[in-house]
């Protein structure tokens, strides 16, 4: 294997946080980016919303000005979802931003300019499966499918391939450069038996992408089905859920990974969604994924205007507040040594180039943190919101951080009292600066 038959996953690594945007005219019905497989709506039902596409609000820079405060240093934008809808200009389609009418431009240029101002990397996000292309091969995910006389019409899976390469290409070729090729909507789980895997000549795809754009990650998502995957994967990318023990090949080491996290659920638009994570749950999250030595991929949906809804703009500033003053725990971070096991309630960052541990106090301890098995290896601790001294001593193997600061008598109670007050930082972190 070369150079070329791979991406460049350092800068990707020290990243450690990306923002996801699902944006299409799903924001419009706002009930998720699925309603039209959910409601097995016909194209010609599905029409109305690129007819009526109005994104009066739309406003690229504040996207990314808030992406970068809170601390993301990259995108992947869906260019086009399962519904088919473009953000571009493609010659290859009539169903693209630039010709609905009421909103007649190039978004996706607006917002990779936008983005890369900021000094975002740039991701595009592409579904396999187009639910509007009517050579797109007919599967149980398909709006259509209980449409009897739709489900038997023939495709031509050579015109499909040819539309697919056609459009990426363009992707690939206008858009300067792109940092990350995202796949998703390869459903071959639930294609009908003998029928191939391989829909999209996965190989041949590969080599086109990483000729245009020498370096660029590839997800694991264009060959989801075959085994062995017909080309390098850079990326392994699972959805909703952060594995325990990160993802590890059958040697047992640490492949490159991202999560990709929801702020409510769905991905696209969701005006009545309930379940909000808080500022305190993302960044939770945001140490877990790093302390698992992978990257979190944290997904925004815009509203049909093409505003952030305030929910996610509230959660976005509580992430670029933690993130301000924490962010050297995140950037370059990954799983501590096996001979750092966690202390009590927190988790680990390492950052191995500057030789520093970083305690995350989920739980803000009493007036000592034991440190087990760090006897020996410590030689200065502070506190990282303001780089203030912690005390420490040692107790055989362990090394107990000593969170009570100066004692001072209390005038009434005449009793020692901790004075060093849980850090109004949300989750306080501890540098630890090895030997
Ligand atoms: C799930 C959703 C899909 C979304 C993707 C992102 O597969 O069904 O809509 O784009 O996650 O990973």
């Amino acid at each position: 294997m070369n150079d070329h038959d791979r991406g460049d996953t350092a800068w990707f690594v020290d990243s450690r946080f990306g923002m996801f945007i699902h944006w299409g005219l799903y924001a419009m019905p706002a009930r998720h980016e699925w309603v039209q497989h959910i409601e097995k709506k016909s194209a010609a039902q599905y029409q109305k919303y690129f007819d009526l596409f109005e994104p009066d609000h739309f406003a690229p820079r504040d996207w990314a000005r808030m992406a970068r405060a809170a601390g993301m240093r990259y995108v992947v934008i869906t260019t086009k979802h399962h519904e088919g809808f473009c953000l571009w200009d493609s010659q290859y389609s009539d169903f693209t931003a630039a010709k609905a009418p009421a909103c007649r431009r190039d978004l996706l240029r607006e917002i990779v300019d936008a983005f890369r101002a900021e000094g975002l990397r740039i991701g595009f996000y592409y579904s396999l499966a187009d639910w509007h292309h009517p050579e797109c091969p007919m599967d149980k995910i398909q709006p259509a499918y209980n449409d009897l006389q739709e489900r038997s019409r023939p495709r031509d899976i050579v015109q499909y391939q040819a539309f697919l390469r056609n459009q990426l290409r363009e992707l690939l070729t206008n858009y300067g450069r792109i940092d990350i090729m995202w796949f998703d909507g390869n459903f071959s789980y639930v294609r009908e038996p003998g029928e191939s895997h391989d829909l999209w000549d996965a190989a041949n795809l590969a080599i086109m992408i990483r000729q245009l754009q020498p370096g660029i990650l590839i997800n694991e998502r264009l060959a989801r089905g075959l085994d062995p995957a017909p080309y390098t994967i850079d990326i392994k990318t699972p959805e909703q859920q952060i594995p325990a023990t990160g993802i590890r090949d059958s040697d047992g080491n640490l492949v490159v990974w991202e999560g990709c996290q929801t702020l409510s659920g769905s991905w696209g638009y969701h005006r009545d969604e309930e379940n909000w994570k808080s500022s305190r749950e993302l960044v939770t999250m945001l140490i877990n994924h790093v302390s698992r030595g992978g990257n979190m991929l944290l997904n925004v949906g815009p509203t049909a205007r093409g505003e952030f809804d305030d929910r996610a703009q509230l959660r976005l500033a509580g992430l670029a507040h933690w993130m301000r003053r924490h962010d050297c725990a995140i950037y370059g971070c990954t799983v501590a040594p096996a001979w750092a096991k966690e202390p009590e309630n927190c988790r680990y960052t390492y950052n191995p180039a500057r030789q520093r541990l970083y305690v995350h106090c989920l739980v803000w301890p009493f007036s000592t943190l034991l440190l087990p098995g760090l006897a020996g290896k410590l030689k200065h601790a502070q506190l990282l919101s303001d780089r203030s001294e912690i005390t420490f001593h040692e107790s055989g193997d362990d090394v107990i951080l000593a969170l009570h600061g100066t004692t001072i008598l209390s005038e009434r109670m005449r009793v020692p009292r901790p004075v060093m007050r849980k850090p109004k930082v949300g989750i306080p972190v501890i540098e630890l600066i090895l030997k």
